[in-house]
């Protein structure tokens, strides 16, 4: 069931969304060779609670941290580990959840540490793109949920990249995942129901290299490529007002 968001929730959500945005900001350059994937957990924690919220993702589904940091392979929902060092040449995706006074906010980046492989350089560029192309599509007149993972995946077919299919963008708010799936290619199998007012979810195309099967590691949590392939990750909250879609998480 579709949830329907008041102006006032909508209201609570932007704030979660926007302090949410100036974390994911303020991590740029942050992330340098040598730190652990723990570090940037670490530092995200603190981060939310000093700014009065809570990490949505802590203990959700007994998730162990309040931060999914994913590198290289790793596609999303990385446990942070204090010996899993972060070097030259990764790619590193951070996926963070807030819950400000009840309200949820889902937003995602990668980053490159340094200098990195053109496959990589690419991926993360044709990944961001994809993120706006579904938004683009999601912000069509008559648009339907299943717009958006059309465009996301021709614009990654086009480029040679996977796109990941076990997991999908989702409904946001009041809750970390409420309905409807945003899946990022087309199904019949899946709900399509029309974007309307009222509507909160994220978009977020998780990208590979090459294949786009994927596995999870025995953590019970880290989904990787199958292939050992890089992928990137990115993510925006959107909500649709009467003014038409709107990106909360960007400022
Ligand atoms: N943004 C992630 C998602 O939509 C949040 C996962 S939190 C976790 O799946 F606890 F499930 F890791
Ligand atoms: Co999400």
């Amino acid at each position: 069931m579709i949830v329907l968001k008041t102006e006032e929730q909508i209201e609570g959500i932007r704030k979660s969304c926007q302090m949410l945005c100036r974390l994911l900001d303020s991590l740029d350059g942050r992330i340098k060779p040598g730190m652990s994937t723990r570090d940037v957990d670490a530092y995200c924690h603190e981060w939310i609670l000093a700014h009065g919220g809570k990490p949505a993702c802590l203990h959700y589904e007994g998730f162990p941290a309040a931060t999914c940091v994913s590198v290289n392979e790793e596609v999303i929902h990385g446990i942070p580990r204090k010996n899993h060092i972060i070097k030259e040449g990764d790619i590193v995706s951070v996926d963070l959840c807030i819950n400000l006074k009840g309200y949820i906010s889902d937003s995602a980046r990668t980053w490159a540490v340094g200098e990195i492989s053109q496959e990589k350089e690419k991926l993360i560029k044709v990944t961001r793109e994809c993120l706006y192309k579904g938004i683009d599509a999601a912000s069509q007149p008559h648009a339907r949920i299943q717009d958006i993972g059309a465009a996301v995946y021709k614009h990654a077919d086009r480029n040679g990249f996977g796109v990941v299919r076990d997991y999908c963008g989702h409904g946001v708010g009041l809750e970390l995942h409420e309905d409807p799936e945003v899946p990022n290619y087309t199904s019949p199998m899946i709900s399509n129901p029309r974007i309307r007012e009222g509507m909160v979810f994220a978009i977020e195309p998780m990208i590979t290299a090459k294949s786009h099967r994927v596995d999870v590691l025995d953590d019970g949590w880290t989904v990787v490529t199958a292939d050992g392939r890089p992928s990137a990750h990115f993510e925006h909250t959107v909500a649709i007002t009467h003014n038409g879609l709107e990106i909360l998480t960007q400022i």
